[in-house]
């Protein structure tokens, strides 16, 4: 081979053809030595992060109970989905709020806070007084069993949906041996819009001058009796002016 090559720009090594020369397929295992190509890189980024993305999501914090098929709280997941229970719903505000005044026997507190057992406001057909009541407040001279009563109760409107009150009003007129049919989120709301000017607590002799209208009962009239209260809100109010 003379100095001067042939192909004077041909780098170092073996030549084409040479024995030494790597053809391709040699070295088989060199394929998996070699840099990882880009795209797969690119590719594995994006599942890592949508793996993540996902767990993040939908692990419930790995709660164990998260992904029970047998849930052990709330409703059976089989069946129709029964509505709470608006004594129970109603037990649970009654015991949030009213329960330091008119306590959880519903006994109140003599010569403070009258009673709800036995009330004849409670139980009295004057659904529209009952519900008043509790929507602006009461003050002054009342008489309950005939106790009477000099004391000041706040107005609830604001605190409750007409749901709530409907719930919390059921519950008082169901326990400690009162059973007065429930009242409705409907006749609440009822309620809510006659007297929405009102800005006053009641006195005793203001609300003895409402002529007596058992609104609940109104309100409750289309589902027909015995069957399950339709869902509040969604029948349309009866007007009643
Ligand atoms: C801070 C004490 C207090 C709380 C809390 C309270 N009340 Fe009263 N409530 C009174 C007082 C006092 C009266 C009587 C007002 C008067 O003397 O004029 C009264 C009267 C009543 C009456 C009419 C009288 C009777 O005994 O039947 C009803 C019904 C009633 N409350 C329901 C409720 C409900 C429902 C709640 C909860 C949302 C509640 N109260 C929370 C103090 C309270």
């Amino acid at each position: 081979m003379s100095l001067e090559s042939s192909e004077p720009n041909r780098p170092y090594g073996p030549e084409p053809g040479h024995p030494l020369e790597p053809s391709p397929g040699m070295f088989p295992s060199e394929a998996g030595n070699g840099p990882v190509p880009s795209w797969f890189l690119g590719v594995f980024m994006v599942a890592v992060f949508w793996t993540g993305a996902y767990l993040f999501t939908y692990s419930g914090g790995f709660d164990s109970s998260v992904f029970d098929f047998k849930p052990k709280y709330g409703a059976a997941a089989s069946g129709p989905a029964v509505p709470p229970d608006p004594k129970e719903v109603g037990r649970k505000l009654f015991s949030a709020n009213c329960i330091t005044c008119h306590q959880a026997n519903g006994q109140g507190v003599a010569g403070q806070f009258p009673p709800l057992a036995g009330s004849e406001w409670v139980n009295s057909d004057a659904t529209n007084r009952l519900i008043g009541i509790v929507l602006k407040g009461l003050q002054g001279p009342v008489q309950v069993k005939g106790q009477a009563y000099n004391n000041a109760m706040q107005a609830w409107e604001a605190q409750y949906t007409d749901q709530q009150f409907a719930a919390i009003l059921t519950y008082i007129r169901s326990d400690w041996g009162n059973n007065a049919p429930p009242i409705p989120a409907e006749a609440v709301k009822q309620m809510r819009e006659q007297l929405k000017d009102r800005k006053e607590q009641w006195t005793m002799a203001e609300l003895l001058k409402m002529p007596a209208q058992d609104v609940a009962k109104n309100a409750a009239a289309p589902p027909a009796a015995g069957q399950a209260p339709a869902p509040a809100g969604n029948a349309p109010a009866p007007q009643t002016k």
